[in-house]
Order: structure tokens, then C-alpha cells, then sequence
């Protein structure tokens, strides 16, 4: 990593000390990092405290045939139980669970834990008279509505793993799942609401069913949530309304405990190539590292906070945070169905405003996507309820992350910016808000009882200043066992890397500024090589979004016979940017470049910026780098199979053919 990549972030020289009142009554001190680190099991030991067991285990953590860990041994519990009984039990039945908001409006419903507590029961009752024993893998393919997250916990009450299918994925997608984790039963809706319109999900199930049983995998029932009313193809063999196959269950169930290490659910992501991974979860290390972290990082008062998550369940944020880890907690959260912009632009902080949210949690893509709209757009409300607002999924450009703080977080509001993967199922490396002081566009240090460093290609610690790859030294309660089916690939893509030294390889390029925090810089293979000097694209795409004109920015690394890669640079504008017209005039570009230049060096300079209406992102908002890549290397475009929209790439195309 060049010295000059590197001092660009480091100039950054915000920070925002811990609000006084947070501090002083924060659930975690600072003392919590020298006890995590003397004794990482007692410090998962005490954790798990925090979770209802039907036996306690013997052993905290059984490391002896690495990487495969086993978490809280011997020890048995139901993740169900822990999200719902055990708080109706506890006399809070009458407490809100979920606000739900539909995307239509006026189409709200409040669930409390007790009603929770029943609807699980009825829908555990009813997996059960369709055949699901413990172990069955059952597949969830939903919008965001409360019985996802009812199936959910009624799959993991009875032990049978789910996969939970992104409902923007393809009917491919969503077969070769099937198939992988031989998943018999398909829980689905007709479809759900999105951009002010029914938008049908069963149409897809009805084709992975086809698709599934071409590759020898029969799914015997499929049931279907009723919540748009759209006209949907039946067939009587294996189609079931969940109306008439849950809702006249009994409201009791009674809970098995099961295993610390049983299998609670296999959430599939993409690997750099080939087929998806499925990363495995187990129940208690899960548990516990998903609901301490999210009480710890998000300093969640259960009483009095109303907690927020934007993520898609069909993601781990939403496993972890919307669904596991903040029930477990008991707190009261919102789920909502639609998107940001239905019917009205300021959708979001009309809800924040309703229902009070105190913490909120979302990522960098929808924060520039704000800053795109206008600051006037949160203006209009009311948004003093917020306490705390984490970020996670991408690098948060300091000036996203300080545009957050003051237009959502009335300037005063600690932003956490959490870093974590699919893989690690919790929150690694975070600020502790009533700890830490915020800086602008680093996610800090290891939480306690974590270790993670930045390495170098042997696996040496770099030090403060220079960056390398980012490692996990010490396992973790909710780490990944496996990848579904396949330990060999498990070993090699995370634990090959530094076999020697045991560390897990997180895939992610990362560097220690001079005080030894860490800056995520983006996944190793965005990291580019210009004349011999390492780039980030993050670190370029920062540099462009600081610019007053600039929303959004993405940057890849094109091959190039001088210098090896070049920079390309595509930039959307503000919208007071674009004011006067939509052509982009050759000053500006021309600016944004030079503006690249001072704010990193020559090196980083663009030799090519595009300005685009719109970015190629996944459904879950990752920008898909290797098809502007392809734009930028002048070859055919790649599989655009996985875009949220695939007519994006046709937009950027008619761009680069005008020569803009
Ligand atoms: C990236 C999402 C920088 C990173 C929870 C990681 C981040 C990948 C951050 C995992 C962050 C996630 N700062 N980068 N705060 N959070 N990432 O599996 O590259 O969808 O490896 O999990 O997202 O993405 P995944």
C-alpha cells in the first residue's frame, strides 16, 4: 500500500467524542476490551448468560480440531423460546415485538411478544402436520412482512434449519438454493408491495419447483402467505394457504431444547466464483454472539428503545439484526415492507418520526442515495428521537457518514459503523458509542472478546500506517461452521490463506491509520494497482463523494498497458448538480478528476469519469464493480442475472456510447 493511498483517509482528522449521557449510562465501558482480551471464554461465558438454557454447557469453546469450532458444548436451548417465551414469560407479552408498516399506507400492524408467541406456536404446529421433522431444511421466499420472521422462528422452534431466499432473487436463484440444501417444503407469499405496486413472488416459486425437480430435488408443499391478493396458479398437490394450514392451529407448542451446536439456519452468498456459498449458523454461539452484540454496539435500552433495521431479512443484517438478535433482547423494533421511496421520498423518517425510533441502523448505499435526494427531504420531520445510528455492509465514505450524523442525527448522534460478514454472523469491529469517539469513515477497533488485525501476505501485523489484509485471529461464537455440504471449500477460501496461523481470512483489504484503528478498504479483489501503487476504490470513491457535486461514485480498475490498471470513475450527480440540464460538461469532468488528485495524489486521478444516472447494484445494494469493468475495459457485459435492475447496465452503456 503506497504511502500516499494511505495518507488520504488518514487526513481525515474529524471526531466526535461519546455523547456525555450515553457514556455515563452506557452498557459497556471500556474496561469490557481488557477482559475480552485476558479471557475471550469467560468473557462468551458470561455473554451467554444472558440467554435462557435448558441445560448449561460443559465446555465454552472446543477448538481442538480447527477451523471447526463448537460453541457452549453440551449445552442445549431454542432459539425460538429465547426470542419469544421467555419474554411473555417474563410478564412483557403485552409489549410490542414489531411495528409492522406495509408499504401501502395505513396498512400498519402491531404484533406484541404474546401474539408473536402464538403465531409461532400455530405456524411450528403446522409445519408439523406437513410432514417437517428436526433437520428438514425448509426454504422461506418472502417480502418483508411479519410472517417471514414467524417462519423463521417457527423453523428454528422445531430444529429445521431455514435458507431464507432474497424475494428479489431469480427463480434460478432460488432452485439452485432448493437444491443445495435439499430443502422439501417452500414457504412463500403471493407476492408483496413494493414501489406502490403488488410485485408477485409465487410465479418464481412455481418455476424453482420445476426447476428443482429437473435436478432430483422434489419440494413436496409449498405454503403461501396471502398479502397482496393477486391471482396466483395453484396446484392442489403441494400448494397450501398458510391461512388454512396455520391459523387454526393451537396456540401451544411445546419447545425442544435443542443442541448448542444443532444447525439453525444456511444463508447463501456469493462467493467470487462458481456456485453460492452456504454459510452454516449453528443455535447457541449464534444466539449469544448476535444478541450481546446487538445490546453492546447498539447500547440497546430494551425498555425504552424502539429499534430500526432497514436491511432485508433475506440478508444476514436481517437474520441478525432485525430478526435473532433484537427479539432475543426483547426489544420493540419496526420492520417495513416497501422501499425508501414509496409514495413519497421521505417515507423512512415519516415512520422514524411515528414511531419514535431510537436507534437506526442502515447502510452507506441509502445514506448517498439520501444525500442524492436533498438534505430538505429529512428536514421536514421529526427525527429527535434518535440516539444512535449504525451503518453497515460497505465502507462509509467520511462525508456519507458525516452527512448522516447531521441530517439524521441532529449532528449530535454517535454513528457506529459496523463491520462484519455473512460469515461471522455478529458484529466484529465497531465503535462502542459510549466508548469510543466517532471518526469519520473507521470502523475502529475488534469488539471485545474479538481479535482481528491487518496483515501482511505472511501473515505478519503491519504497523500503524499501512495497510494489508484483514484477519480474525481467535474464533467467535457466531462464526460460520461451514459452508453447507462442503468442508474442503470451508478450509480453503477462509482458512488456507494463513494456515499456518490459524487465522481466518475475511477476504477484505484494510489499513491501521497512526493510532492502530482500522480502515476497511474494500474487498481484496476491488483493491487495484496503478504504476506499481495499490489504490482503493473506496478510497477513491470517498475522495469523489467529498465533492460538493457528487452523490454517488463507484471506481474500478481497468486494464491498462502503461501503468498496469487505470482508475475509471463512475459519478452520479446531486440533483442540485444536474440543475440546468442533463449533459455533464467537459469542465466538470474535468474538475471532478482534478478534485481526485488533491484530495489523494496524481496517482489516484481518473483517467476516465463517467457520468451515469444510475450504478449497477445487487438487490442487497453491493455495487457490482466488475460489470463497470467491463464498461471500462470496452468488453460485452457479464452476467447481469443478480442486478436489482438489469436495465441499469443499457443506461451506463448509451452513456459511454455518447462519450460523456
Ligand atoms: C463489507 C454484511 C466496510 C466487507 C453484514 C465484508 C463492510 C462484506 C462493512 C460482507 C463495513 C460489511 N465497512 N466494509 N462496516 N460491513 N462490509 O456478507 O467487504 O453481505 O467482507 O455481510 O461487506 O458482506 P455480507
Amino acid at each position: 500500500m503506497s504511502e500516499q493511498t494511505l495518507s488520504n483517509l488518514m487526513n481525515e482528522d474529524r471526531r466526535f467524542e461519546p455523547p456525555a449521557d450515553l457514556a455515563a449510562d452506557a452498557n459497556v465501558r471500556e474496561e469490557a476490551y481488557a477482559r475480552g482480551d485476558a479471557d475471550p471464554e469467560a468473557f462468551w461465558a458470561d455473554a451467554a448468560e444472558r440467554l435462557d438454557w435448558g441445560r448449561k454447557w460443559d465446555r465454552v469453546l472446543d477448538w481442538d480440531d480447527p477451523p471447526f469450532a463448537k460453541w457452549f458444548v453440551g449445552g442445549t436451548l431454542n432459539a425460538a423460546v429465547n426470542c419469544v417465551d421467555r419474554h411473555v414469560d417474563a410478564g412483557h407479552g403485552d409489549k410490542v415485538a414489531i411495528h409492522f408498516v406495509g408499504e401501502p399506507e395505513d396498512d400498519t400492524r402491531d404484533l406484541t411478544y404474546a401474539q408473536l408467541k402464538d403465531e409461532v406456536c400455530k405456524a411450528t404446529n403446522a409445519l408439523v402436520e406437513l410432514g417437517v421433522a428436526k433437520g428438514d431444511r425448509v426454504a422461506i421466499y418472502m417480502p418483508m412482512i411479519p410472517e417471514t420472521v414467524v417462519a423463521m422462528l417457527a423453523c428454528a422452534r422445531l430444529g429445521a434449519p431455514h435458507t431464507v431466499v432474497f424475494g428479489g432473487f431469480s427463480a434460478d436463484a432460488l432452485a439452485n438454493r432448493v437444491v443445495d440444501c435439499g430443502a422439501e417444503v417452500i414457504i412463500t407469499s403471493d407476492g408483496g408491495f413494493r414501489r406502490g405496486a403488488p410485485s408477485a413472488l409465487k410465479p418464481a416459486v412455481d418455476e424453482a419447483v420445476g426447476k428443482a425437480s429437473e435436478q432430483g430435488q422434489a419440494v413436496r408443499s409449498v405454503l403461501v402467505v396471502r398479502r397482496t391478493g393477486q391471482d396466483v396458479d395453484w396446484d392442489d398437490s403441494r400448494d397450501l394457504w398458510w391461512h388454512d394450514a396455520v391459523d387454526g392451529q393451537s396456540a401451544d407448542h411445546e419447545a425442544e431444547m435443542h443442541d448448542s451446536e444443532h444447525p439453525l439456519y444456511v444463508m447463501y452468498t456469493s462467493g467470487t466464483t462458481g456456485k453460492p456459498k452456504g454459510i452454516l449458523h449453528t443455535t447457541g454461539g449464534y444466539l449469544v454472539g448476535t444478541s450481546f452484540t446487538h445490546w453492546e454496539v447498539f447500547d440497546l435500552k430494551p425498555e425504552t428503545d424502539v429499534y430500526w433495521c432497514t436491511a432485508d431479512v433475506g440478508w444476514v443484517t436481517g437474520h441478525s439484526y432485525m430478526a435473532y438478535g433484537p427479539l432475543a433482547n426483547g426489544c420493540t423494533q419496526v420492520m417495513y415492507e416497501g422501499t425508501p421511496d414509496s409514495p413519497h421520498k421521505g417515507r423512512w423518517w415519516e415512520i422514524v418520526e411515528k414511531y419514535g425510533v431510537t436507534i437506526f441502523y442502515t447502510a452507506p448505499t441509502a445514506i448517498r442515495t439520501f444525500m442524492k435526494w436533498g438534505d430538505d427531504i429529512p428536514a421536514k420531520f421529526d427525527l429527535s428521537s434518535i440516539r444512535l445510528l449504525g451503518s453497515v455492509g460497505e465502507p462509509i465514505n467520511p462525508e456519507a457518514y458525516v452527512w448522516y450524523r447531521e441530517n439524521i442525527g441532529a449532528g449530535s448522534v454517535p454513528v457506529v459503523d459496523t463491520w462484519w460478514q455473512t460469515e461471522t454472523g455478529q458484529i466484529m469491529i465497531s465503535p462502542l458509542p459510549g466508548v469510543t469517539h466517532g471518526k469519520p469513515g473507521s470502523a475502529m477497533k475488534a469488539l471485545p472478546g474479538v481479535a482481528a488485525d491487518v496483515v501482511d501476505d505472511l501473515g505478519a501485523s503491519v504497523p500503524n500506517g499501512s495497510g494489508g489484509y484483514l484477519v480474525l485471529q481467535k474464533p467467535w461464537p457466531a462464526m460460520l461452521r461451514t459452508l453447507w455440504g462442503d468442508d474442503e471449500r470451508f478450509k480453503d477460501t477462509y482458512w488456507s490463506r494463513y494456515a499456518e496461523k490459524g487465522f481466518y481470512f475475511a477476504g477484505d483489504g484494510a489499513k491501521k491509520d497512526d493510532d492502530g484503528d482500522i480502515w476497511l478498504l474494500g474487498r481484496v479483489d476491488d483493491v487495484m494497482n496503478v504504476s506499481g501503487h495499490r489504490l482503493s476504490t473506496t478510497e477513491i470513491e470517498s475522495a469523489l463523494v467529498s465533492h460538493p457535486k457528487v452523490a454517488e461514485a463507484a471506481v474500478v480498475g481497468a486494464a491498462d498497458d502503461t501503468t498496469g490498471q487505470a482508475v475509471c470513475a463512475f459519478v452520479i450527480l446531486r440533483e442540485s448538480a444536474l440543475e440546468g440540464g442533463e449533459a455533464a460538461p467537459d469542465e466538470l469532468i474535468e474538475e471532478l478528476r482534478k478534485h481526485v488528485q488533491k484530495e489523494i495524489g496524481a496517482i489516484a486521478k481518473p483517467r476516465q469519469v463517467m457520468i451515469v444516472p444510475e450504478l449497477p447494484k445487487t438487490r442487497s445494494g453491493k455495487i457490482m464493480r466488475r460489470l463497470l469493468k467491463d464498461v471500462a475495459e470496452h468488453r460485452e457485459v457479464g452476467d447481469v442475472t443478480t442486478l436489482a435492475d438489469s436495465t441499469v447496465m443499457d443506461l451506463i452503456k448509451d452513456k459511454e456510447g455518447s462519450g460523456a
